[in-house]
């Protein structure tokens, strides 16, 4: 007659089944992950982040009191360069007129100061002050 397995020998197996268990369900928890995320569309998030990098950094320049043109003019000209393609980046909500014309309100502002750029840190707090309202005006309607 077979003497049955001693049952710590079971319990080693079942602990194994366990681990193994869980591995494999982190790993596909894992890929599933990946695979919603490659489906997201990075780009209008992309667009937000590099806005919101660029308002931060005027910001600063303005609360270190250092506002020469050569520390504001890149910064307005990314602006600039973002806001053209607000619309493309939301196209859903760029079907409600009201995105447009906050859009174009943020051109707007951007436009007129590389017209004027401003020289000193009240005008660029000014600016700071127009753009922040527009940023605010926009989100209240669409986020
Ligand atoms: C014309 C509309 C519009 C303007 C102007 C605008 N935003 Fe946005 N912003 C949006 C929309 C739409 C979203 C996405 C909301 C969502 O996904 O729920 C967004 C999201 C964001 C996010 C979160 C990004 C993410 O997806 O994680 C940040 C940060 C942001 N905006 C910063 C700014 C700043 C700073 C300004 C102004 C300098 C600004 N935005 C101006 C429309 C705008």
């Amino acid at each position: 007659m077979a003497t049955p397995p001693p049952r710590s020998s079971n319990a080693s197996r079942y602990l194994i089944v366990l681990i193994l268990g869980l591995l494999i369900g982190a790993i596909g928890s894992v890929m599933l992950y990946r695979s919603w995320q490659d489906r997201q569309d990075k780009f209008p998030t992309a667009i937000m982040e590099v806005i919101a990098k660029q308002y931060g950094l005027l910001k600063k320049t303005a609360d270190a009191n250092q506002c020469t043109q050569a520390d504001i003019t890149p910064r307005i000209v990314a602006l600039r360069a973002m806001a053209n393609d607000l619309e493309l980046a939301y196209p859903e909500a760029a079907k409600d007129q009201r995105f447009g014309s906050h859009a174009s309100q943020m051109r707007a502002v951007l436009d007129e100061t590389m017209a004027n750029p401003p020289g000193d840190c009240a005008s660029l707090k000014t600016l700071l002050g127009k753009l922040g309202q527009n940023c605010q005006d926009c989100h209240k309607d669409f986020k």
